[in-house]
């Protein structure tokens, strides 16, 4: 957005507070568009210094509640809806605070003991929040609520307190100023980076009165430290960079305004303005990547991930570690990190098809320690990294028991292989001796040695076989 369409903007969006105001055209006199009594005349307002501030105190000069919404319609006016009868006081935003109620025109704060939970829901819808999450005396600030006040009986789906049916509060001079109701109601915006394959990278969108669009905040006014503050409330580490990008045409837009962020104030609490921008935010933070994962996969064992209690391997048993991660750029490498107490070592492979394969030999007690896979990628002209949870290896001795246990089957099955083999062999053996003893027989009786070589040969033979 141009200086001169944030200008008019700023001047459609605006108010000021030392005029005479009034909203019109709207459901009811704390909702419409907004005018400013200028010589007699009823004219929309024209205030360069627009900001939330100003708005909430539009609505309190209307005598109405806390600031709904506000945004510009076709005729390019600004349209601002107050709640009519509830507003919340001295919160650390627009959907927290201590609760008034207008009653005889005139606001007072709420008994804790006429108010449930049922009450709460009506309120925070009414003044445009989600649903309640904590609703408390003495939250936000003491107050004593009105002897006589009002016991509210909402059912929970009626769309303002004063609809909810109410009598005449029970107890006299019971509540006492620390049990005035603070209400606290989850925010209904949320925000979100759009278009690159993390979440926490892309397009800055809002989500306001159900519609995600993008966010548009005056250039000037978009600085590293909104971005560090969105990278931040998104849980994605810190800024690594924001520039503003423009769209090809003009589409609707959540406008913030620049006072919200210099408050220093979380962007989803801010109180967006409609508007049409071709202009977008686009940011880069440091949380980029998802975690890497890391598994362990042995001869003995299989494949399994890093356990809380850690895995365990036999001694000489093959290993390796898998580190991956879900796909969201190409290329980059995996660096396996192991330590011990008193020892830290490292190796690098380069990460094909997001993930990188690290043999080891027969396990030994040096194997023991602590594994980490860390993802190294340069994207958007940055180095990124993430690194997974740790595998703590131990390597146990477990192994020569169960090659103990497992030798004893092993001499048990050779043992009854040799009984078979000798039993086969004496009943080979038995007609050759028979042959030898015969061809003994002969030779005493006549010359036939080349009988008796052949039958040397085949005993000969026959003893090689039984030593194998
Ligand atoms: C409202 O206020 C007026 C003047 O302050 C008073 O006369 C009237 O009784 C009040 N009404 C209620 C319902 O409290
Ligand atoms: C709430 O009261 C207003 C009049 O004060 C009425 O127009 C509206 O329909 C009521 N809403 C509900 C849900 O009762
Ligand atoms: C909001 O605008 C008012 C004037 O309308 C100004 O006095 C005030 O300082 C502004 N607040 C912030 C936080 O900029
Ligand atoms: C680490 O400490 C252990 C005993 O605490 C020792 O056996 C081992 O040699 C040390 N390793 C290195 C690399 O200093
Ligand atoms: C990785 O190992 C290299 C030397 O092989 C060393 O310079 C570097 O500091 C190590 N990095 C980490 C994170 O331990
Ligand atoms: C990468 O994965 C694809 C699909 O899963 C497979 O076809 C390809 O062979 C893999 N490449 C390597 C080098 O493992």
């Amino acid at each position: 957005m141009d200086q001169t369409a944030l200008m008019l903007l700023l001047c459609l969006c605006s108010s000021a507070l030392s005029d005479e105001l009034r909203l019109v055209a709207g459901r009811s006199r704390c909702g419409g568009r907004l005018e400013k009594k200028n010589l007699g005349d009823w004219e929309p307002v024209k205030e360069w210094n627009w900001n939330f501030t100003s708005a909430a105190g539009a609505c309190r000069q209307l005598h109405c509640g806390s600031v709904v919404s506000s945004r510009r319609d076709k005729d390019d006016n600004v349209e601002i809806i107050c709640s009519d009868s509830v507003r919340l006081v001295q919160g650390t935003n627009r959907c927290s605070g201590r609760l008034e109620v207008k009653t005889n025109q005139s606001w007072s704060s709420v008994c804790e003991k006429d108010f449930d939970l049922q009450d709460a829901e009506v309120v925070c819808r009414e003044i445009g929040c989600g649903p309640p999450s904590v609703h408390q005396g003495a939250l936000y600030g003491e107050a004593e609520a009105p002897v006589g006040s009002r016991e509210f009986l909402c059912e929970g789906s009626e769309s303002a307190l004063l609809n909810c049916s109410s009598r005449k509060s029970s107890g006299r001079n019971s509540c006492s100023p620390g049990q005035a109701v603070g209400l606290t109601c989850s925010d209904q915006d949320d925000i979100r980076l759009v278009g690159e394959a993390s979440r926490c990278a892309g397009r800055l969108e809002m989500i306001y009165q159900e519609e995600w669009r993008p966010v548009d905040v005056w250039d000037s006014y978009w600085t590293m430290n909104s971005a560090a503050a969105v990278c931040a409330e998104l849980d994605c580490g810190s800024a690594v960079s924001a520039r503003n990008s423009e769209e090809a045409s003009e589409r609707p837009v959540w406008f913030i305004f620049p006072d919200c962020l210099q408050s220093g104030s979380a962007l989803k609490n801010c109180l967006p303005c409609d508007a049409t921008s071709d202009q977008s935010h686009q940011l880069i933070c440091s949380g980029l990547l998802v975690e890497p994962l890391i598994f362990l996969s042995s001869s003995t064992d299989g494949v399994s991930t890093g356990r809380k209690q850690g895995s365990e391997l036999l001694i000489g048993s093959h290993f390796s570690i898998i580190c991956s991660i879900r796909p969201q750029y190409d290329g980059g490498s995996f660096q396996l990190i192991f330590s011990t107490s008193n020892y830290t070592q490292n190796q690098t492979l380069p990460a094909v098809n997001h993930s990188a394969l690290f043999l080891f030999s027969a396990a030994g007690h040096a194997h023991q320690g602590t594994y980490r896979c860390v993802y190294h990628v340069y994207v958007f002209s940055y180095n990124f990294s993430s690194i997974s949870q740790p595998l703590n290896l131990t390597v146990s001795g477990k192994l020569m028991e169960s090659i103990r246990k497992s030798s004893a089957s092993v001499s048990a099955f050779l043992t009854a292989l040799i009984i078979r083999l000798v039993v086969v062999l004496l009943g080979m053996l038995g007609p050759v001796l028979v042959l030898y003893f015969k061809a003994r027989r002969n030779q005493k009786s006549g010359p036939e040695n080349n009988h008796h070589d052949e039958g040397s040969r085949a005993e000969g033979s026959l003893e090689e076989e039984t030593a194998v």
